[in-house]
C-alpha cells in the first residue's frame, strides 16, 4: 500500500499507544502479554487501515486479535480507526508494526489459532514470487506459529495470486476446509468482515477468491 508519509506520524502512532505491542521482545515469554485476558489468539498479517481487525475483534469478543502492518503509516491509520471504535468491543484488539518475515523471532511456536492473509501483494513478477506472503517459506513460518491443525484465512481480488497460493497450499499439504472463487455469492460470506480493498475491488464487480484451510498435525520425529 503506497502511501504520503504521515506529518507527525510517530506523535499520532504514539497516541494510540495502548493499542500498540511496544515490548516485542516481550512476546516470546507471553503473546498475549498485551492483552488483559488471555483468550484464543488471531493474527492478520498486513492489515491495511484496519477495518478488517476492527470488525474481526468486535465480531469475536471470545478471541484476541493482533493486526500486524510493516508500512507504519498505514498502521498509524489501523491504530486511529481502532482507538476510534474502541468502546464497541471488548479490550481483544493490538497492533504490531513490523514485517511478516519476522515473526518467528517475535512468537514463540503453537502460540497462534488463526491466521488471516486479506489482499496480500499480488507480486505478480515471477521473479518476486518469494515476496508473496503466500510462497511456502512463509507458510513455513506459519507452520510454526500456529498451534497443530491451525486455520489459515485467504482473501484475495487477484486470480494469479490466488492460483499460485492454492498450489502452494497444495504442495504444502494444507487441508482445504472450504474454497470460492466468488465469496460474496457463496454460502462461506455469511459473518464476512470486508476490508477496505475488498470493499473497493467488490464495489467494481471484481469476484472476491477466498479459501480456508488447515494447516496438517506435524509428526513428531524422534
Ligand atoms: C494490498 S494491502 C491490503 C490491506 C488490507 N489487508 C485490505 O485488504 O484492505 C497489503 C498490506 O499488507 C502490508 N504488508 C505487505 N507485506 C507485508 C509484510 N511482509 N508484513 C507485514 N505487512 C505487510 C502492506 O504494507 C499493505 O498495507
Amino acid at each position: 500500500m503506497r502511501m504520503r508519509k504521515k506529518k507527525n506520524g510517530a506523535a499520532r502512532i504514539e497516541a494510540c499507544r495502548e493499542l500498540l505491542i511496544t515490548e516485542v521482545e516481550k512476546l516470546k515469554e507471553e503473546p498475549q502479554y498485551a492483552f488483559p485476558t488471555k483468550r484464543p489468539l488471531h493474527l492478520e498479517i498486513g492489515c491495511g487501515k484496519g477495518s478488517f481487525a476492527c470488525g474481526m475483534a468486535k465480531a469475536s469478543p471470545g478471541v484476541n486479535f493482533i493486526a500486524m502492518e510493516k508500512v507504519p503509516d498505514v498502521a498509524c491509520l489501523a491504530l486511529e480507526k481502532a482507538k476510534k471504535c474502541a468502546q464497541e468491543r471488548e479490550d481483544n484488539l493490538r497492533f504490531l508494526i513490523g514485517d511478516a518475515k519476522n515473526l518467528a523471532e517475535w512468537f514463540p511456536g503453537s502460540s497462534v489459532d488463526c491466521i488471516y492473509l486479506n489482499f496480500s501483494d499480488p507480486w505478480p513478477k515471477s521473479g518476486h514470487a518469494k515476496r508473496r506472503l503466500t510462497y511456502h517459506t512463509f507458510l513455513a513460518l506459519y507452520q510454526e506459529l500456529l498451534v497443530p491443525g491451525g486455520v489459515l484465512a485467504f482473501k484475495t481480488d487477484n486470480v494469479g495470486l490466488f492460483d499460485f497460493s492454492i498450489e502452494e497450499f497444495k504442495a504444502f499439504g494444507l487441508e482445504t476446509e472450504w474454497i470460492t472463487r466468488d465469496l460474496h455469492a457463496s454460502e462461506h460470506n455469511e459473518g464476512n468482515v470486508m476490508t477496505e480493498y475488498e470493499t473497493i475491488f467488490s464495489s467494481k464487480g471484481q469476484p472476491i477468491y477466498a479459501a480456508r484451510l488447515r494447516f496438517p498435525v506435524k509428526e513428531k520425529t524422534e
